[in-house]
């Protein structure tokens, strides 16, 4: 019965991905939301009601983007998904958030988490109603206190001395897997840390992962191979 069963889950992770494969064709957002893209590729969901099943379906952007009727005013252009209102408990720095500058979570981490904390459905999207939500390692809740300071602003934090933070105008180290015939080595590179940072000087969920690319897995904006992600703002 076990190996039935780990046949039938091969199969149907086989199908899906060479599904994604075959169908999605190229040139979306070159190729971070193809296969590579998956988490953030919806047009295959069950929940998504422009999934491959429908005439106008297999779309990508919808849940997030729309081209007419959407939210403005966002960090995000033309954005579709309901947004949260839960209240959230925010990781509480070695000094108090207010000299963080730390007052709610805004900017882009917002947006993520209008479906990453699981209160509001992955469907809400133009106007829809429904109740499938996120689950899982990826639903972080409304307690945002065990997770990484986010809508935190750096030049309050590096002034203060916290954190060992380098200056925004540190160029940080890559790892780059062109190096060394393939196998990879450290490149310094010409972004700064101020790269990482939003319009507001704040370090939000966009500052390590990119909403669109999974090419390094967990959508991460660089490779963390070493740590380096986390040696980018932190010197130790
Ligand atoms: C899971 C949600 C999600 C999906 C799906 C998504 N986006 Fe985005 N998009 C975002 C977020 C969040 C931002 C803001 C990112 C930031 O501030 O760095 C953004 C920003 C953008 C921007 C402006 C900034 C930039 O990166 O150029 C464009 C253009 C864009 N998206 C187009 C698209 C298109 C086209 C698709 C479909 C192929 C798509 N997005 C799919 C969430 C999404
Ligand atoms: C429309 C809803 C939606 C929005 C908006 C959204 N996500 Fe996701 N995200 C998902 C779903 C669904 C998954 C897949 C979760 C799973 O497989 O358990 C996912 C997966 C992920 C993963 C895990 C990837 C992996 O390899 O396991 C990361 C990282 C992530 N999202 C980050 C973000 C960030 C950062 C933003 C904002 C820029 C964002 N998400 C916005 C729905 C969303
Ligand atoms: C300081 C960098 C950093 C910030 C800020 C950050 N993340 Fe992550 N995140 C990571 C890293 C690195 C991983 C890879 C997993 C690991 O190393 O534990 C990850 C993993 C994830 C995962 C996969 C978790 C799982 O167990 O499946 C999701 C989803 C995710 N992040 C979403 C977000 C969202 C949404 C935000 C903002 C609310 C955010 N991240 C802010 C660095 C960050
Ligand atoms: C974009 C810059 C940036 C990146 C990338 C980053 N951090 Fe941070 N980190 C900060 C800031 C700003 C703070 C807040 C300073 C503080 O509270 O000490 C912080 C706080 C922390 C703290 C808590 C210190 C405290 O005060 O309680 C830890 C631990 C930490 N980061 C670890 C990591 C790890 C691990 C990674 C890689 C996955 C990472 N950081 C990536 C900017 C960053």
């Amino acid at each position: 019965m076990k190996k039935v069963l780990s046949t039938i889950i091969a199969v149907a992770v086989a199908t899906v991905v060479s599904y994604g494969q075959s169908t999605l064709g190229p040139g979306v957002m070159g190729t971070s939301l193809t296969v590579a893209g998956l988490p953030h590729n919806f047009s295959t969901a069950a929940w998504n009601p422009y999934n491959y099943t429908t005439t106008l379906g297999q779309q990508i952007c919808q849940p997030c983007h729309t081209p007419h009727n959407a939210q403005i005013g966002l960090e995000a252009p033309l954005w579709n998904h309901q947004m949260s209102t839960a209240s959230y408990t925010l990781y509480e720095s070695i000094k108090d958030n207010t000299t963080m500058g730390v007052t709610a979570i805004d900017g882009s981490s917002a947006l993520c988490l209008s479906c990453h904390d699981g209160t509001v459905a992955l469907s809400a999207f133009g106007g829809q109603t429904a109740t499938n939500y996120l689950t899982g390692g990826a639903n972080f809740g409304n307690d945002l206190s065990n997770d990484h300071p986010i809508s935190i602003n750096y030049a309050s934090a590096l002034a203060g001395g916290y954190g060992g933070l380098r200056q925004t105008t540190y160029l940080y180290s890559t790892w780059d897997t062109t190096l060394n015939a393939g196998a990879g080595g450290y490149t310094a590179t010409t972004r700064a840390v101020s790269t990482m940072l939003d319009a507001n000087g704040k370090v939000q969920c966009t500052s390590c992962h990119g909403a669109h690319s999974n090419s390094r897995g967990y959508q991460l904006r660089m490779s963390n191979r070493g740590s380096a992600l986390c040696l980018a703002c932190h010197s130790k």
